[in-house]
């Protein structure tokens, strides 16, 4: 994740810049720049490493333009030195980004034909010489923008300025959060409220599409398809920054959006997208390889990540994976060799039961590796080793953001651990790198069949009970939709293996309970077809959640059928997490339920 900020302003904004790049710095500091425009003229500084580097070259050679960019970097896309630093310029513009442009290989492979020249490793620079080559074909900057937006694939915000434009500048945001402030004859663009908070209390949040065309004394925003919009301004209040809902209703809502920038920030941090390799940022203090089993305890949703997990490392690595919940673990008194690793998932790092089940697992000899959010937690000081989620502050207390990272750190360490054994190719392991790059862009795509699901909401509110089915990863993922719908709809809900549903579930199946089938277009598809059959043949009604092509392939009358974007089906779990809490979500809201404390909850569960 990257920080951004933007001023359109009347006196020299270099020193404002740097000041908001401060605030965005926990955003990211392999390193950080400044591009300001004088007279039409662009000009930038650059600096490897923390914000403090920049300051020193900018005093020594200061910028005295009034309208500038800045960026503060964590790097994705090649290493993290002065020449890779943004702002990106060429001859036309400069641009900051936040985010990952999935297809920058082939966007560089056609402009590489078109003459133009690149001089990093970032994906970045294609978006700078992509609107570069618009303009040079006689295109104004608003205009090469507008027509550079829609080819770029991925997750990301950008700002850019321009040569010979001392009132323009322009903001984008697809899948990754930028606001708009307003002041006093000037504007402002920010990664959030925080980077904007000293400039101005008056700021709107772009939508995801959205771009937007800042000026002294204006700022018009269209949507995705070039219409003009308008966004609400909000009224900031100091102090109110950490947990800022942002334009949602709910810290959930927000969350469940926050997703594919905050999944892309984990992955950065995990695997090589140049190389399409996992890097681990961590020293383990054991080898994969001389691993003879891994144990996993967790509770609830942190759980049913290590579950997930389990199918990954057994598949991927061939490494035996024992799975309980914390609070069974901890009295079981499970046999444990010493040397073994011991892994625990928690966004917490505070739960209750898993704490006593690592404390328990240390005292066995075990080598404790955490899955942890809060790098600061008790998990994360008495653990050997932690991976950390990054998912940043999740403040709704049915967890989103926090799972999906879990799993995206979870894939990482499976690859890893497939890559030391030698049960995972070079080749197989680019493949599902490159499938977890595009993740971030699935889930944009996923949450685009909100609007569906929030109708569809309306039925499932009106059910007593719901059952949920999956096989392979989507039967743990069954059990979240059926946690998540259950802990804020108040709606008893049940996830089953769908394989299991002859074995007694069945009779519980009507035209009032709802089957919310998982299944992506897997090898296990057309199993998971037969098991719905079966819920057919007893009048039960279907809702099935599935990609393009399980949807063409599927065959049956649903109740309805979500369709998600096709995703390789390793990394289809961490994709189809989105509907099942948008639908919980909206259901709950339909309900009138409190969605970010429902009853009985907490978010830190620090007792037995
Ligand atoms: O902080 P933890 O991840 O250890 O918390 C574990 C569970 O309490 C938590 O996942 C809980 O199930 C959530 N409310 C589910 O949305």
């Amino acid at each position: 994740m990257c920080g951004i900020v933007g001023i359109v302003g009347n006196e020299p904004v270099a020193e404002q810049i740097v000041e908001a790049l401060r605030r965005l710095e926990y955003r990211g500091y392999d390193s950080a720049g400044v591009a300001t425009l004088e007279n039409g003229q662009l000009d930038r500084r650059r600096a490897e490493g923390k914000l403090r580097n920049l300051e020193v070259k900018l005093s020594q050679a200061p910028l005295s333009g009034v309208i500038g960019i800045g960026h503060t970097r964590w790097a994705t896309h090649g290493k993290p030195n002065e020449t890779n630093a943004h702002p990106h310029a060429t001859d036309r513009l400069a641009v900051v980004h936040n985010g990952i442009i999935e297809n920058f290989r082939e966007l560089k492979a056609f402009l590489e034909t078109k003459g133009m020249r690149f001089e990093t490793e970032t994906d970045t620079e294609v978006v700078a010489q992509l609107v570069t080559y618009e303009m040079r074909q006689g295109r104004p900057p608003i205009e090469a923008v507008a027509v550079t937006l829609p080819r770029l694939r991925g997750a990301f915000a950008l700002g850019f300025i321009f040569s010979g434009e001392d009132d323009l500048m322009i903001g984008a945001r697809h899948g990754a959060p930028l606001a708009i402030g307003y002041g006093d004859g000037e504007t402002y663009l920010g990664s959030d409220a925080l980077a904007l908070a000293p400039l101005t209390d008056e700021i709107a949040y772009l939508e995801d599409g959205d771009w937007a065309i800042l000026r002294h004394k204006s700022v018009d925003i269209h949507d995705e398809n070039g219409q003009l919009v308008h966004r609400p301004r909000h009224k900031i209040l100091s102090g109110s920054f950490i947990a800022d809902k942002g334009n949602y209703r709910h810290f959930m809502a927000k969350e469940i959006h926050e997703q594919p920038e905050v999944v892309g920030r984990t992955l950065a941090h995990y695997v090589n997208c140049t190389a399409g390799r996992v890097e681990l940022p961590i020293d383990l203090p054991f080898d994969f390889k001389d691993l003879k089993r891994i144990s996993i305890s967790a509770c609830g949703t942190a759980y049913l990540a290590g579950l997930i997990s389990k199918y990954w490392f057994e598949r991927l690595a061939r490494i035996p994976v024992e799975i309980d919940v914390a609070s069974e673990f901890r009295y079981r008194e499970a046999p444990m060799e010493p040397g073994e690793l011991a892994l625990f998932v928690s966004q917490s790092g505070e739960t209750a039961d898993t704490l006593a089940s690592l404390r328990y697992a240390s005292a066995e000899g075990q080598h404790v590796l955490s899955v942890v959010n809060v790098p600061t937690s008790t998990m994360a000081r008495e653990s050997d080793v932690i991976a950390s989620t990054l998912a940043g502050v999740e403040v709704g207390v049915a967890s989103t953001k926090a799972f999906t990272c879990q799993l995206t750190v979870l894939l990482a360490l499976a690859i890893a651990a497939g890559r030391a054994r030698g049960t995972l190719s070079a080749e197989d392991e680019k493949t599902i790198v490159d499938a977890l790059i595009g993740v971030p862009g699935l889930m944009s795509e996923a949450i685009k069949r909100e609007h569906q699901i929030e109708i569809l909401a309306r039925e499932v509110s009106k059910a007593k009970d719901v059952l949920y089915l999956g096989r392979g990863t989507s039967y743990p993922l069954a059990l979240e939709g059926a946690l998540k719908l259950k802990e804020i709809s108040y709606i008893h809900a049940e996830g089953y293996a769908a394989g299991e549903l002859k074995h007694g579930p069945i009779a519980l199946i009507d035209e009032a309970m709802p089957v919310i089938v998982i299944a992506p277009h897997d090898s296990v598809f057309e199993k998971t077809v037969s098991n719905m059959q079966e819920v057919a043949a007893r009048g039960g009604r279907i809702i099935l959640i599935t990609d393009e092509k399980g949807a063409l392939e599927a065959g049956l009358d649903t109740m309805a059928t979500i369709v998600m974007p096709m995703a390789h089906p390793i990394v289809a779990p961490i994709v189809h997490a989105v509907p099942i809490q948008l639908l919980a979500y909206h259901t709950a809201v339909f309900m009138g339920k409190d969605v970010d404390q429902p009853r009985n909850l907490a978010k830190s569960v620090t007792v037995e």
